[in-house]
């Protein structure tokens, strides 16, 4: 059996944290991976979910399964984070996941139920994960401009042009915030508009919500997909609590659809839960039952709040850091683009060849599009990477 398979290609975000992992230069940087880090280099386990643990381990008494949807309390909170409190509630649903990614792929398995092999429009570039995520819920994918590499900026006209091109039926997948790899944002007024060109050609939105509170704060960074779920019929989101909690590996997330009634809402959820008995059957327990701690209780939610702030506002001192220290070492505003992005990504604009040379020369890894990391920048050594990144231009 197994004789007949091949290698896969590896992952190029998983693989880079596997080299890095065995280089042993101690003064190697990591760029790579979608991971926070503190000013000691730690990824640090937030005050309230420590809190929020230590109330789970004391309070909870039995391990019996919850069922398909996962923990209620959890799902309700997340639709209120996500869609705020004016959201009608009658129409939503969500469904616990196995983080950001297990809400994506239950997505894309539920729309293909509803529309089998239906096309999915994507930003070029996007996460390298969501297309293999799509294509093995067998729908289709066609890519959007989306990404202007000389001014770091946003190709709205062009991301226009090209969906007005889409069929009515067919799926686009947006990101909700701090986009993946690019961390070129739309404004207010290009998602007012992009939602009524949704409406206009009967398109779908799917919006991937992976890193709420990492841009501009928590309301903000929802305020683009609480106007398109204002003009839109339906739409799904598939919401993950890896960053903004940062329960990475406790894989907690929620897959959340906003139906165009409340009867619809309900048959959509169900098949929901079928969909997730046949990939997992019922999602892990625990991380979800700690965020559900915490957004239901006052205390706790003001502890993380504030916590997701000073995180959100480190990133951004980072950013104009070493924004500044290039603008220095190059003698030119070329990368002056990078304390504008938000989130937790931009790109250099470096080739592949210099990349590698980055981390070949320098210890220094970032991914191969030269993506990397804001919240793994090293404060202290803004300059040393700078001087690194423009000898190898
Ligand atoms: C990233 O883009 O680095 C993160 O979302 C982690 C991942 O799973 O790729």
């Amino acid at each position: 059996m197994f004789e007949n398979l091949v290698m896969p290609a590896p992952d190029a975000i998983l693989s880079l944290m596997a080299s890095y992992r065995a280089d042993p230069r101690t003064d190697k940087i990591d760029l790579g991976v979608g991971v926070y880090k503190d000013e000691t280099g730690k990824t640090p386990v937030m005050r309230a979910v420590r809190e929020a643990e230590k109330r789970l381990a004391a309070h909870q008494d039995t391990k019996t399964y919850l069922g398909l949807a996962g923990d209620v309390a959890f799902n309700a909170a997340m639709i209120d984070l996500v869609f705020g409190p004016n959201a009608d509630k009658a129409r939503l649903r969500a469904v616990q996941t196995p983080g950001g990614s297990g809400a994506l792929r239950l997505l894309a398995d539920l729309l293909n139920r509803a529309k089998p092999g239906a096309t999915v429009w994507h930003s070029d570039p996007t996460w390298p994960n969501h297309i293999p995520i799509l294509q093995s819920a067998q729908l289709k994918t066609q890519a959007y401009p989306y990404f202007d590499a000389t001014t770091g900026s946003v190709r709205f006209e062009a991301m226009i042009e090209a969906l007005m091109s889409a069929n009515a039926g067919d799926i686009v997948l947006l990101h909700g915030c701090c986009h993946n790899p690019t961390g070129a944002n739309l404004t207010i007024a290009q998602w007012t508009a992009l939602a009524d060109l949704l409406v206009e050609k009967n398109l779908f939105p799917f919006i991937d919500l992976a890193y709420q509170g990492f841009g501009d704060g928590l309301e903000e960074d929802a305020a683009g997909l609480r106007i398109v779920a204002g003009k839109v019929p339906e739409l799904c989101v598939a919401a993950s609590c890896s960053k903004n909690f940062g329960v990475y590996r406790d894989r907690v997330g929620a897959a959340i659809i906003m139906a165009r009634d409340e009867a619809a809402a309900t048959i959509a959820f169900t098949q929901m839960g079928a969909v997730a008995r046949v990939l997992y059957s019922m999602p892990p327990d625990h991380g979800a039952a700690v965020v559900g701690i915490i957004l239901t209780d006052a205390d706790l939610s003001r502890i993380w709040r504030e916590e997701l702030d000073e995180t959100r506002q480190r990133m951004l001192r980072l950013r104009t850091g070493l924004a500044d220290e290039l603008r220095k070492q190059s003698n030119s505003d070329r990368f002056d683009f990078i304390a504008e992005h938000r989130g937790m990504f931009s790109r250099l604009g470096l080739e592949k060849a210099q990349v590698e040379r980055l981390r070949e020369e320098h210890g220094i890894y970032i991914v191969g599009d030269s993506r990397f990391n804001v919240a793994g920048l090293p404060e202290g050594r803004l300059d040393v990477l700078a001087k690194a990144i423009v000898s190898v231009l």
